[in-house]
């Protein structure tokens, strides 16, 4: 494990605010060794706990994790009630270091389509960390982005219906009040998006966020990403010159 406060090597390292990862490659860091594909989900959420403690070290401000999609669904059910079942498992092992972290848990998706056990494992993790100020560990989960930019447009034209907002004044910001990240406020936007295992795609996250977004592919599988891989990602994001469209 990295010495994240201690390190020379890592005191010029200017953390980004907000990372989001695509935590891919659980499937077949199992497969390798011979191991059904759930395997492989339980050793990926053992190491969200160790991941989110190394951002949190770093003084990363939010960090989104991509933990189920809206097209994860059409997976087989047996791994479909396995991912359903993870926050449960997660969120009672894993709670009193959360909070002895001072992390905050905030989960980003369509949870009313979650079954009830894991809307309520979800929601208590919500509730029982609302009051720490240190990271946001922010769960995708059911989430996807043009289901999301969809949501949004629904939510602005029943405004508009309502008399509660005139079209003309509809903008970049009005519109990502309505996203599912808008409690976020400021840092909903990723400065750098991960995604482990080499694929190089966005697979539907945060479409509108990530405009501007850097994106470092990593070849290590999700269960194998350790903090000194987090730090190399970021040492590549430091590397890269943002513009945002400017010169
Ligand atoms: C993609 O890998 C991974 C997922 C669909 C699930 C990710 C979930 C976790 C890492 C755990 C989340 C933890 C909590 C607490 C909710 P894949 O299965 O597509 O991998 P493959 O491409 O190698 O098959």
């Amino acid at each position: 494990m990295a010495d994240l406060n201690n390190s020379k090597q890592n005191s010029d390292l200017r953390v980004p605010k907000h990372i989001a990862i695509i935590m891919d490659g659980n499937g077949r860091w199992a497969k390798r060794l011979g191991q059904p594909r759930i395997a492989g989900h339980k050793e990926g959420m053992n190491n969200v706990k160790r991941i989110a403690i190394a951002a949190n070290n770093l003084g990363v401000n939010v960090l989104s994790l991509y933990a189920f999609s809206t097209e994860n669904w059409t997976r087989p059910s047996k791994e479909v009630n396995f991912l359903m079942r993870l926050p449960v498992d997660f969120f009672g092992t894993f709670m009193p270091d959360l909070i002895k972290e001072n992390i905050r848990v905030m989960v980003t998706g369509f949870t009313d389509k979650l079954p009830a056990k894991t809307r309520k494992a979800v929601f208590d993790a919500v509730e029982d960390t609302k009051q720490n100020t240190g990271m946001i560990l922010n769960f995708a989960f059911n989430y996807g982005g043009r289901a999301e930019i969809v949501h949004a447009a629904k939510m602005l034209a029943i405004k508009v219906k309502n008399d509660e907002i005139d079209p003309e004044n509809i903008d970049d910001e009005s519109f990502s009040e309505q996203l599912l990240t808008g409690p976020l406020g400021d840092l909903a936007d990723p400065d750098l998006l991960i995604r482990t295992s080499g694929e190089e795609r966005i697979s539907n996250f945060m479409l509108w966020q990530m405009a501007y977004s850097e994106m470092v592919f990593d070849e290590t599988y999700w269960p194998d990403f350790t903090a000194d891989n987090l730090v190399e990602d970021i040492k590549i994001f430091n590397d890269r010159d943002r513009r945002f469209g400017s010169v």
